[in-house]
């Protein structure tokens, strides 16, 4: 069982272990390019949490599986980034990120949303065909593209309860494994 939500910023350690067991492959799926563990770190670090969002996928234990990071182009559209670990894939739990990420751009007032990923990304095409991106590739890579409605009462509504359910849920883990949410943050990964 897993619950989508929100990551609050002072849990970003959570989502550095998350990416920290991709292995090479999907690194590299992740983010274009070749990325080790200290590349990681720092990219994590350097998330804008004022402006930016991370919606991920929670198992029972309070362990993130999966995220997508929600960021502002230049253009100021949307940019979503998947990444779910490999046990918990064809599973449906990319699919439940992106509603939630598009849900949470459309009502952040963001009008379009893009992915980018190398063309060799079937799983990631289809996760973007699936959305309703429309999708152009050249040479190695792709990008997908969805135009957004305005935000609505209900959209609102919608991500509130969603939100919500999710808080819920991490309370209940907290009960469970408090000590170890409580532990401090955890130094940066060795060079
Ligand atoms: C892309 C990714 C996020 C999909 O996550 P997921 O939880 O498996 O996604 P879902 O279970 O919701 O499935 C989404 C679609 O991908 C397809 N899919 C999943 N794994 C697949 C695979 N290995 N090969 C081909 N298609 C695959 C599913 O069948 C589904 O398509 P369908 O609806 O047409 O059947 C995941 O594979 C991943 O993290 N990959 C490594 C990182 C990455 O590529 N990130 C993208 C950068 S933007």
């Amino acid at each position: 069982m897993h619950t989508i939500r929100s990551l609050l910023p002072w849990e970003w350690p959570k989502l550095r272990d998350h990416l920290l067991r991709l292995d090479a492959a999907d690194r590299r799926m992740r983010f274009g390019h070749a990325l080790g563990d200290r590349g990681i770190d720092t990219f994590v670090r350097h998330i804008n949490w004022l402006q930016d969002r991370v919606c991920v996928a929670v198992d029972d234990g309070g362990a993130v599986i999966g995220a997508v990071h929600l960021s502002r182009l230049d253009d100021g559209a949307a940019e979503l980034a998947f990444s779910v670990e490999a046990a918990h894939r064809g599973r449906g739990v990319g699919q439940a990120l992106a509603d939630r990420a598009i849900l949470a751009a459309r009502n952040g007032g963001y009008r379009r949303v893009h992915i980018f990923c190398l063309a060799e990304n079937i799983a990631m095409r289809r996760l973007a065909a699936r959305c309703g991106m429309r999708l152009a590739c050249e040479a190695t890579d792709c990008e997908g593209c969805q135009r957004l409605e305005p935000a609505t009462p209900m959209s609102w509504l919608s991500e509130v309860i969603g939100e919500v359910a999710g808080l819920a849920a991490a309370t209940a883990a907290f009960g469970r494994h408090g000590w170890r949410l409580l532990r401090p943050a955890p130094p940066s990964v060795a060079a």
